[in-house]
């Protein structure tokens, strides 16, 4: 089923994700809330288990949440039917694995595997060619066209997944890990890659990574916490294409994010440091909200 798009180009609100292993239950998404416009470029970070990978495969329907709502564009994910799900995964997403060799068949040459997705989409075989050579050569391979994964470094192969994931013009691209087997210097030119894919192509660029200095490379960093966006990094403008130059002066400037229901998360290190426990007390002064201990002013 499909609605007219208002808004946000990416809409989550209130995910939840349950996963029920034997009796026990792990909750992988806790109401998690994200809004990314369209041609935004953003990094999800957040610790181990945290839910990046689970969000990624929600929206890139191959996964479902357990509660809450999620729309890409005119669709809404949790009203779609399979065939409309395989559609929505065809053409308006491309996906990068972490795992190099999980993005590629072996037995096929780099310009065949991006050639691969067409096939599925019907496009003729004349144009399939011609737009995989340009795929190839965007990425910065037009000399490796020939070459099976294994002849290829690391790289490279995470530079053909991208010509893959690009293959039928998708308006989205999420890339889970996309740097995390390659060394800093090809991590750091495999980023920049995609803000020239973002610029070039105007598409949508979500990328889940640890590298540290990706707050200076995408307009808006967001922070995972315990299964919902807890902080965001960002600068003071709207939003940024990736490589947009013209704004790299801007100052970072990090947020916490407030969900529908108006709660905050406040970073654990601050509570300690507070000795705020179960219960703080909230004051408004001055345009100000003030939290602060729950004995904080006892006996007044
Ligand atoms: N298929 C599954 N079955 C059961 N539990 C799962 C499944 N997938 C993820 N989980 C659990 O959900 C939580 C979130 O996992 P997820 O893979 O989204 O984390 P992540 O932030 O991507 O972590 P990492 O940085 O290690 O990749 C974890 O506790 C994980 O063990
Ligand atoms: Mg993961």
């Amino acid at each position: 089923m499909t609605h007219p798009e208002t808004g946000p180009y990416i809409r989550c609100e209130d995910l939840f994700k349950i996963y029920k292993v034997a009796d026990l239950e792990v909750v992988a998404l806790r109401g998690l809330d994200l809004k990314v416009e369209r041609g935004e470029v953003i990094a999800i970070v957040g610790a181990s288990g945290s839910g990046k990978s689970t969000l990624l495969n929600i929206l890139a329907g191959y996964d479902t949440p357990s509660a809450g709502r999620v729309a890409v564009g005119d669709k809404d994910l949790l009203r779609m039917t399979g065939k409309e799900v395989e559609l929505y995964r065809r053409e308006e997403v491309g996906f990068i694995w972490q795992q190099t060799s999980r993005n590629m068949f072996p037995y096929l040459s780099a310009v065949e595997n991006v050639a691969l997705p067409m096939m599925l989409t019907n496009t003729p075989s004349g144009n399939r060619q011609k737009r995989a050579e340009e795929l190839m050569d965007m990425v910065g391979l037009g000399h490796r066209m020939g070459h099976t994964p294994e002849k290829l470094s690391g790289g490279e192969q995470q530079r053909v997944a991208i010509a893959i994931a690009l293959a039928n013009s998708p308006p989205l691209l999420l890339a889970d890990e996309p740097t995390g087997e390659l060394d800093d210097k090809t991590a750091a030119e495999i980023l920049d890659l995609f803000g020239t894919i973002n610029v070039e192509m105007g598409t949508t660029i979500l990328i889940v990574t640890h590298d540290p200095d990706i707050a200076y490379k995408v307009g808006r960093v967001v922070m995972i916490q315990d299964g919902k966006m807890a902080t965001e990094v960002r600068r003071r403008v709207t939003f940024q294409r990736a490589s947009g130059v013209l704004d790299v002066d801007q100052p970072l400037e990090e947020f916490i994010l407030v969900d529908g229901s108006g709660r905050v998360q406040i970073p654990r290190d601050v509570l300690d440091k507070l000795n705020i426990g179960e219960r703080a007390r909230l004051r408004i002064e001055d345009g100000k909200v003030t939290i602060v201990p729950d004995d904080y002013g006892s006996g007044r």
